[in-house]
């Protein structure tokens, strides 16, 4: 595997493998690689000929810098991971590689449609750190290809947006989420939780697949929000929303191209999953 820190030196190896006609998935990350990631990369590896896992941790989208600082950085795991998994470059970016001027005299990506709702509402900014940079990487690796996961799923959404939007040429590759054995949706954020909150971060998945299977979806919500706040799981949000638009469709007839959303604190660290109604 090839590790690149420096812009400069993986655009050489990008001319190379242009000049080969080779093709190019890329898999960005924030790094803290568990088995989720991992599943990303096998898929970029079916697509394509060479596969790029980038790792960095965007400070542009975090609205709040304590969770930045927070964020967990694994890098010498994250490489072994990667040679198990033969993938072919790694690029870790310096903050100057991608951000030369700083963030905030860099041009910005702002969606519009789909932001002001889920974690856009109640993240501020973030879906503009996550444009901004996904955009930057994905010029800079040549990608044809980007495979992300569905566990992000309004993330998924909205860089699907902009990649439409501003005709930039690259497939978008959905990947489903993968899970612990007691269902919790893989996450960074799962290093942070104590054998007893992964215990309690269970009732997440448990809420939306009994939400699911509910004849009524509307008191359940009410329902399972209570049972949550009685376990101590403070709510962001917990909705049912179409799964292209991200309108609210609470009160539609039937829920077939619906979505249920769920993001909700257990002490400090803020967890998210979905699943298909
Ligand atoms: O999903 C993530 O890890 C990040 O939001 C991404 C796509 C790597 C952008 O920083």
């Amino acid at each position: 595997m090839q590790i690149y820190t420096k812009y400069a030196d993986l655009s050489k190896a990008i001319q190379e493998i242009k000049t080969n006609s080779k093709s190019i998935s890329l898999v960005p990350t924030m790094g803290n690689l568990h088995a989720g990631h991992l599943s990303l990369i096998d898929i970029a590896k079916q697509q394509s000929d060479i596969t790029i896992c980038s790792i960095f941790i965007n400070p542009a989208q975090f609205n709040d810098q304590k969770d930045f600082k927070q964020y967990p950085q694994t890098l010498e795991f994250d490489i072994e991971k990667l040679k198990q998994n033969n993938t072919n470059i790694l690029y870790v970016p310096r903050i100057q590689d991608i951000y030369p001027n700083g963030f905030h005299k860099t041009t910005h990506i702002t969606e519009k449609t789909l932001t002001n709702v889920l974690c856009g509402k109640h993240r501020p900014g973030h879906f503009t750190g996550v444009c901004t940079v996904v955009a930057i990487l994905i010029n800079q690796t040549g990608a044809d290809k980007i495979v992300l996961g569905e566990k992000d799923y309004q993330q998924l959404l909205v860089i699907k947006k902009m990649i439409w939007d501003l005709s930039i040429q690259i497939q978008v590759i959905k990947a489903p989420t993968i899970r612990h054995e007691n269902n919790l949706a893989l996450s960074s954020r799962n290093s942070h939780l104590s054998l007893q909150q992964l215990k309690t971060a269970s009732l997440l998945n448990k809420t939306l697949t009994g939400i699911k299977n509910s004849f009524d979806k509307k008191q359940e919500i009410i329902k399972l929000s209570e049972m949550l706040k009685k376990h101590k799981i403070k709510l962001d949000y917990l909705e049912i929303r179409d799964n292209k638009t991200l309108k609210n469709t609470i009160n539609s007839k039937t829920y077939k191209n619906s979505r249920l959303f769920i993001a909700a604190f257990i002490d400090n660290i803020r967890l998210i999953d979905n699943i298909r109604l």
